[in-house]
């Protein structure tokens, strides 16, 4: 087993969790030598020698052999992972913006230097879904992986449909309880598990997508026409980040609200829990389930990395490396429920065909098959005319 001598980026709750946790481990040798943090004014648990605000002392230090990146800003991350890896260190991080933009790059830069680069906790918490696609699905038998993926909406549909919360009460609430993203607007508009779609789906599938080319749609539009909608027909609503593989090599992506009824394996993941459902030639489906939001599981998780680098694992991207990997596709039809206000909105919308309508004064939907290409096209309409679409 290999002797950690880490340098920290950050030293928030994970953070500051993760030097405890660290201190009592009994089953890795991994000692925190240098913290790196934004602001030297805070009072911190520990003596200043261990802080610092520059980076290159954690960067340029010989000793340091993994660098563990918890802060928040995407851009500051990718600068700080960029260059350790370039230095010849190890890098374990959380930031999934950073990733969902970056992880083509620095693919390659694990290759060209030689170092390893874990994030398992970027992607739904404590899940560990990412080593699971690696190590378990690492054949050709997948056929897609969706679920729910972030905690804070998932939270506040949950008390929206199980305890007829508003929906600004249960917000407020998911930010109360630490799960929400600094704006959470990353967590209702869908953001959050585009982000993390876009980084299972390079080891599921081995295709990446940038986040720009997937179309996501949140739960902010939600109003009470949609939940009564869902009530009559015995359903709940969840925020469902999707990536199926469709029949010509191709895969498809999308992030939208689902109206999910009770034979569907996410229909009981409340609250701030993820469920991720992997389907597959042969085994049908399988759930991962637990916590995907809050310190401690996010904490766990980077804790796993860290173990995990102690015994020199590293990413194999087999799909990436061993397989051709599929071309992603939006030309596809999928179903959807369309609510909207006035008979112009639906002017952006080309459906190729519809099932089910109702127009009155209030409250109008359509419902219909529509191409996700349409869909992405109509993206900047959506938020502006305050329509809400969700999987049928
Ligand atoms: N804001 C995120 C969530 C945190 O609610 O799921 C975990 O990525």
């Amino acid at each position: 087993m290999q002797k950690l001598v880490i340098g920290l980026f950050g030293f928030g709750t994970v953070g500051e969790g993760l030097w405890n946790v660290l201190k009592n481990s009994k089953t890795v040798d991994a000692r925190i030598k240098k913290i790196c943090i934004k602001n030297p004014d805070k009072p911190r648990s520990l003596p200043d020698l261990y802080f610092t605000t520059q980076a290159q002392d954690i960067i340029d230090d010989p000793e340091i052999n993994l660098v563990v990146e918890l802060i928040s800003g995407g851009e500051d991350s990718y600068s700080i992972v960029k260059g350790a890896m370039q230095n010849g260190k190890s890098v374990v991080t959380g930031n999934k913006a950073m990733l969902a933009y970056h992880i083509e790059e620095l693919i390659q830069l694990q290759k060209q230097y030689g170092v390893a680069l874990l994030y398992d906790s970027s992607a739904c918490g404590s899940i560990p879904v990412i080593r699971n696609l690696e190590e378990y699905y690492d054949n050709d038998l997948l056929l897609a992986l969706y679920g729910i993926f972030n905690g804070s909406s998932n939270y506040i549909l949950s008390k929206i449909f199980n305890e007829g919360m508003s929906y600004t009460k249960a917000l407020k609430q998911a930010q109360e309880l630490g799960f929400a993203e600094e704006d959470p607007r990353f967590d209702v508009d869908g953001i959050d598990s585009l982000y993390k779609l876009v980084i299972l789906t390079v080891h599921a599938f081995g295709t990446y997508v940038s986040p720009d080319d997937v179309f996501n749609h949140g739960i902010s539009t939600l109003s009470p026409d949609d939940i009564r909608y869902a009530r009559e027909k015995n359903k709940k609503i969840k925020l469902i980040a999707r990536v199926e593989k469709l029949p010509n090599d191709k895969i498809t992506m999308f992030v939208m609200p689902k109206f999910v009824g009770q034979e569907e394996l996410v229909y009981s993941v409340e609250n701030e829990f993820n469920g991720v459902v992997i389907e597959g030639q042969f085994y049908d489906k399988q759930l991962m389930y637990g916590r995907g939001a809050g310190g401690f599981p996010t904490g766990s998780s980077v804790l796993s990395d860290i173990t995990a680098r102690a015994h020199n694992y590293t990413y194999e991207y087999k799909k990436l490396n061993y397989f051709v990997p599929p071309v992603y596709t939006t030309e596809n039809l999928v179903e959807v429920y369309l609510r909207y206000k006035d008979a112009s909105d639906l002017d952006h919308f080309r459906f190729a065909e519809i099932s089910e309508r109702y127009t009155s004064k209030n409250y109008s939907y359509v419902v219909g098959k529509i191409r996700l290409s349409n869909l992405l096209i109509a993206t900047e309409y959506i938020q502006k005319l305050k329509v809400f679409i969700a999987v049928v």
